[in-house]
């Protein structure tokens, strides 16, 4: 794919690491891609950061067709590389939430290389405090200037990079979840394993009435009966019940998430027992009830691994594991992150350098 580039001249001030946040800073340049019917995905660029000029009508601002996905740049002081975790794995599910979402595929290779050209370009973005690391955001919207309901004929698919610390103002402290029993993220025929923004829309409701009570993330149960246990907001859940872990099954309405798929392979080859089954929200409360959780984290890219201290459903508050982090959440953590630092040893081939 051939890419201009348009060079920024007029960089911004870099955020110090300790003032970082999560994505509410922007590097210097994105990468920007058209799609038209008749040229397929073309006019590719790198150009300064700034806003997109959209018409009103455009189709994104009514139907919200439009999907996005979020990885990871990862730098160290120690040896100055740039690494990626498993990049790949997030352009086939991109490509597989266009499918959900009416949007043409584009070519994952050619966007990864696309991608690493935009972070060598933006390199010096790239924090290495512990606990930093460049957030992508690759995002496809449709641009068609018309508000009848039907597929847009075109697209642009972006590509920004922020510069981040912990997404939970918590860090590695035990996040607190509260159990939503009223509203649903997702439904199976739905659209939750896809990543579009329909689905985070649909779910600010229950995270606002979380955090009006003072937990910091939902715990969504299925859209059908309110039974079962599905994910958090950001994050895929993992419990340790009497000593195995089970993490609800893939059932189409959970985002199927790149580290949750990582850590079942990664707590797989370290020989412990794992289910993946449907999770009764009932089992789980009474597990929490009786001191069998031993157990509780979240895992995702933005959150990583996130250990839970307290579930509360309906007023029924169970603190786990003493609201510190436990020893699996910990191991996970100290492993994965060490992969993608690149501060251990990378048995399964996840991380990628950027060359
Ligand atoms: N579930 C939801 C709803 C998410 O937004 C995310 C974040 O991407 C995840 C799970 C975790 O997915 P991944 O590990 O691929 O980041
Ligand atoms: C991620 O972990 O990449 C997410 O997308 C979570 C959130 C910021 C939506």
């Amino acid at each position: 794919m051939e890419i201009r580039f348009i060079a920024n001249t007029a960089p911004k001030a870099k955020v110090p690491a300790n003032e970082l946040r999560f994505g509410t800073t922007f590097t210097d340049h994105m990468f920007v891609m058209k799609y038209s019917p008749e040229n397929g995905w073309h006019d590719a660029e790198i150009r300064p950061y700034g806003p997109l000029s959209l018409d009103p009508s455009a189709m994104v601002f009514h139907y919200a067709q439009e999907i996005f996905e979020g990885l990871k740049a990862y730098r160290t002081s120690e040896n100055g590389e740039i690494y990626l975790f498993r990049p790949e794995k997030n352009f086939e599910r991109m490509n597989q939430s266009c499918d959900r979402m009416c949007i043409p595929r584009f070519d994952g290779d050619e966007v990864l290389d696309a991608l690493e050209k935009l972070i060598k370009i933006d390199a010096d973005w790239i924090p290495t405090a512990p606990g930093t690391s460049l957030y992508i955001r690759p995002f496809i919207i449709a641009t068609d200037s018309h508000v009848g309901v039907h597929p847009s004929g075109h697209y642009l698919f972006v590509i920004i990079l922020s510069p981040v610390g912990s997404y939970f103002k918590e860090g590695l402290k035990p996040v607190k979840i509260y159990v939503e029993t009223e509203y649903t993220r997702a439904a199976r025929g739905g659209t939750g394993m896809a990543k579009c923004g329909g689905n985070y829309a649909a779910s600010l409701i229950g995270q606002q009435k979380a955090e009006k009570l003072n937990y910091s993330q939902v715990l969504w149960l299925d859209g059908q009966e309110h039974k079962y246990v599905e994910e958090v907001g950001a994050m895929n859940v993992f419990f340790k019940i009497d000593g195995t872990i089970v993490t609800p099954a893939l059932d189409g309405s959970i985002l199927p998430g790149i580290t949750r798929r990582s850590v079942l392979e990664f707590l797989r080859y370290k020989g412990y027992k794992v289910e993946e089954r449907a999770l009764p929200i009932d089992e789980l409360m009474q597990a929490a009830n009786s001191g069998r959780l031993e157990e509780a984290w979240g895992t995702g890219t933005a959150a990583v691994i996130s250990p839970i201290g307290e579930l509360n459903r309906d007023g029924n508050a169970c603190v786990i594991n003493n609201n510190a982090i436990g020893p699996v959440s910990q191991m996970l953590y100290d492993e994965l992150t060490g992969i993608q630092w690149g501060l251990k040893d990378d048995p399964f081939g996840w991380r990628h350098t950027v060359k």
